[in-house]
């Protein structure tokens, strides 16, 4: 297959990349630009663990073409915080407790920050529609609910 040039603006930084015309945003970030913060699960768009931001809205990666993500701000966990410095609602993940085996925090993260960056101050039932779209198999989400509530009176 003919391979397409692109350029992706991933985390504020511009990326000049050589990619199959056909090539997944989840792959291309993983394997190409080398950020694998952002977790593959299903591949089909159900479990929500590539969960990343293009123009600060929340999005499957493995849905996305990524040649289609060419002039958009795209925004993986790795611009979020970074392990010296968490962001708070990494923080109040890790506070609350509702980190597990972790396979599914970079989404929940994702997907939380979209909705606090338009919603100060979500209820339990918005936040509970909000993360639907992000399984996680190890807390029950109790925890989960917590530390968003959390992240929300931190911001
Ligand atoms: S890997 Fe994309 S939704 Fe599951
Ligand atoms: S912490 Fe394990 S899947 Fe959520």
């Amino acid at each position: 297959m003919a391979k397409l040039a692109v350029t992706l603006k991933v985390n504020g930084e511009t990326k000049e990349l050589l990619i199959k015309e056909d090539a997944l945003l989840i792959d291309v970030l993983r394997d190409e630009v080398g950020l694998t913060g952002t977790k593959k699960g299903c591949g089909e768009g159900e479990c929500g663990t590539c969960t990343v931001l293009i123009d600060g809205r929340p999005v499957n990666s493995c849905l996305v073409l990524a040649a289609l993500a060419q002039g958009k701000e795209i925004l993986t966990i790795e611009g979020v915080g970074t392990p010296e410095k968490l962001h708070p609602i990494q923080q109040a993940f890790v506070e609350e407790g509702a980190i597990q085996c972790g396979f599914c925090t970079p989404g929940m993260v994702m997907t939380t920050k979209a909705l606090l960056d338009r919603e100060k101050n979500p209820d339990e039932q918005q936040i509970r529609k909000t993360i639907s779209g992000n399984l996680c198999r190890c807390t029950g989400y109790v925890k989960i609910v917590k530390a968003v509530k959390r992240a929300a009176g931190e911001l």
